[in-house]
């Protein structure tokens, strides 16, 4: 899928390339001040030892690139790129993984989350039923996520470079995660993937599930209503 920007691998991590960049970043000390890490304690000695880490920046395609601007335009959909940075939220080689802060949708709106490069894992959290899913990614992977779901991406044994697709009007609530994470934090431990339970959270179960290979991007730019009636949003 060529959405106009040049994906570049620089040892386990990417970077993205393109003409008026427009973005933001997130590094570790704002996920520390938030509460949003799963052991503070850990996260303070990487601060301490490595500085101010950067663990991803969200690139807004759809502000700059003209033909991700006209789709955006004429659908109401937004097309935003995740790089988000191999790490470990520890001094050691075990510990959690570096994450995205996470969110809820103000609005009730699906999202498309696509692998571009790396390998990640998107974590979701049904409230109401008290479960949490989590999904491992691979290139040209992509995930459905529901409009109900609190929702965070884990970088894998690599960075991840991710596009998602959401309705622009869904909103990002940050307060559903502020002060408390997920109820599972995904780690490497021993060179293991781990899943650790959040003591913040009580009963919350754990499925792990698949995600399949999709082309709901190129779907965007050839038949883009199906895409809105994906997202939930209502048909022109
Ligand atoms: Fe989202």
């Amino acid at each position: 899928m060529d959405l106009g920007i040049e994906i570049k691998e620089q040892g386990k991590n990417y970077s993205i390339n393109y003409e008026n960049a427009s973005g933001w970043r997130r590094s570790l000390s704002r996920l520390i001040e938030d509460n949003v890490v799963f052991s503070p304690k850990d996260a303070r000695e990487l601060l301490k030892k490595e500085g101010d880490v950067f663990i991803y920046e969200v690139y807004n395609l759809w502000k700059t690139i003209p033909k991700v601007k006209e789709m955006s335009e004429k659908t109401g959909i937004n097309c935003d790129v995740t790089v988000l940075n191999y790490g470990i939220i520890s001094t050691s080689d075990s510990g959690e993984l570096f994450f995205t802060y996470g969110h809820k949708h103000e609005r009730g709106y699906a999202e498309v989350y696509t692998l571009l490069a790396g390998e990640a894992f998107l974590i979701s959290y049904e409230e109401e039923r008290q479960r949490m899913t989590a999904i491992h990614m691979e290139e040209g992977d992509e995930v459905l996520i529901s409009p109900t779901s609190i929702h965070r991406l884990y970088c894998g044994r690599k960075g991840a470079v991710v596009a998602g697709l959401v309705p622009r009007e869904a909103g990002h609530d940050y307060n559903a995660v502020k002060g408390r994470g997920m109820p599972y934090g995904v780690f490497l431990s021993d060179g293991k993937y781990d899943y650790q339970k959040n003591h913040k959270f009580k009963d919350v179960e754990l499925d792990l599930s698949e995600a399949s290979s999709g082309r709901t991007l190129e779907i965007f730019f050839e038949t883009p209503e199906e895409v809105k009636r994906l997202l939930g949003m209502k048909s022109l």
